[in-house]
């Protein structure tokens, strides 16, 4: 099996020295993670298992985590959204990378045991593959991450139900990364995967979203901004009315299917847009997901009842009954399948709070087998860092009132 896409020399050559500037790119971007470099110091000699999606800007994480002396192994979390000259770029610098755009299922897996293979002191997930694989095998980290809804969701079952073998801490839940990450990471690359692999105008078309969780809420308010009218489709009664009173309309999917022109997920659950939903859409209308996982949009209703009559630029283009609809992305995350993921201001932040962890982890406290939340005093870390960063500045409470918030007369 290979480690990374294999290529002709000269071929390789041009893919690294992209990597290198897009990584470079990304890095300039990223200075909150740049800025804990020195202090990461104390993970040096540990090794690292890392399955997240192969971008820039995860290259940017890994090489901070290499140079303060830590050893990084690292496969992709999708088989569908490695970016291979970073891949190229990383191997160049040292990281061991198991990941390939495109790859199979089966392969994907290879990669994700390769990583485990390498015994890993922390474990580094975006979706709950790699940690769960390591508890199947019985490996006893000192402690693992975990960077998205999804993968949360899976750890905090995989506790309730077997009980963990080592801590894991939920990065997902930290301020610092899902106000930001989800909602305007997103919401605009979601966006953004949807404009280059069509091209459309957005402005006037109905645009449903599927679940109003942080991330239903970037696409909808971002799509809104391009002029589209955007329908919610909800299961839960209080995002609903949220959803309402923030100004959309919200509907059963069922009715949203009839009306919309773009359709888009963001529920972590399956069969959101099935197979009746198709059956009453209109003709030419673009499917998309954001979830996690690729089992938003039934794929499989597509390929056993409708013909496909197009492939082009990520898009598939299936007839249904007479009528054309456009899966981008095989159903897989639209904004990694069709574009670069999310942007690097945005993973800066995400990225500080899985380096802060991983020294949380490595600080020698004793800590308990369980999902740990990640400290409020480091999510307040990393948003001071961004301010400054951004050369905002805050207000402090005076004495009088921090004195004022404390009393009850
Ligand atoms: N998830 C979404 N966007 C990402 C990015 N740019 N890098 C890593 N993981 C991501």
């Amino acid at each position: 099996m290979p480690q990374v896409v294999e290529l002709k020399d000269d071929k390789k050559e041009e893919l690294i020295k992209l990597g290198r500037e897009r990584i470079d790119w990304a890095g300039e971007r990223m200075p909150v993670l740049f800025s804990l470099r020195e202090e990461l110091k104390g993970i040096e000699g540990m090794q690292i298992g890392a399955c997240l999606h192969v971008t820039k800007e995860t290259a940017v994480l890994m090489l901070a985590l290499k140079s303060a002396g830590a050893r990084v192994a690292l496969c992709g979390s999708n088989p569908l959204s490695t970016q291979d000259d970073v891949a190229l770029a990383l191997v160049e610098n040292g990281i061991d990378v198991y990941a390939w755009r495109g790859q199979s299922e089966e392969d994907y897996r290879k990669c994700v045991d390769a990583v485990l293979g390498k015994k890993p002191d922390i474990t580094m997930d975006d979706g709950g593959d790699l940690t769960v694989r390591a508890h199947e095998l019985g490996i006893r980290a000192r402690g693992g991450t975990e960077e998205t809804t999804t993968g949360v969701i899976r750890i905090k079952a995989l506790s309730s139900q077997k009980g963990l073998l080592y801590p894991i801490m939920p990065v997902n839940d930290a301020y610092m990364k899902y106000l930001f990450d989800n909602r305007y990471g997103t919401g605009q690359s979601s966006i953004d995967g949807i404009l280059r692999g069509t091209s459309i105008l957005l402005a006037g078309k109905r645009f449903v979203v599927c679940g109003y969780g942080w991330v239903g809420r970037g696409i909808a308010m971002r799509a809104r901004g391009m002029g589209s009218h955007v329908i919610v489709t909800e299961v839960d009664p209080i995002k609903a009315l949220e959803a309402h009173m923030d100004g959309f309309e919200v509907m059963p999917i069922l009715k949203a299917a009839e009306m919309g022109d773009i359709f888009i997920t963001a529920t972590g659950d399956k069969n959101v847009i099935s197979g009746e939903g198709m059956e009453r859409m209109k003709d030419n209308v673009f499917l998309a997901n954001s979830g996690h996982f690729n089992v938003e949009v039934d794929v499989r209703h597509l390929i056993e009842n409708g013909e496909l009559v197009r492939k082009r630029n990520g898009i598939e283009t299936y007839l249904i009954n007479g009528r054309r609809i456009n899966l981008l992305g095989e159903g897989r995350l639209v904004n990694l399948a069709l574009a670069e993921g999310h942007p690097p201001e945005v993973m800066d932040m995400s990225f500080a709070v899985q380096a802060l962890s991983v020294q949380y982890l490595n600080s020698g406290k004793k800590l308990e087998k369980k999902v740990l939340p990640v400290p409020r005093e480091l999510d307040e870390r990393v948003a001071r860092g961004k301010l400054a960063a951004e050369g905002i500045e805050i207000d402090k409470l005076t004495e009088e009132q921090s004195k004022y918030l404390k009393s009850f007369e």
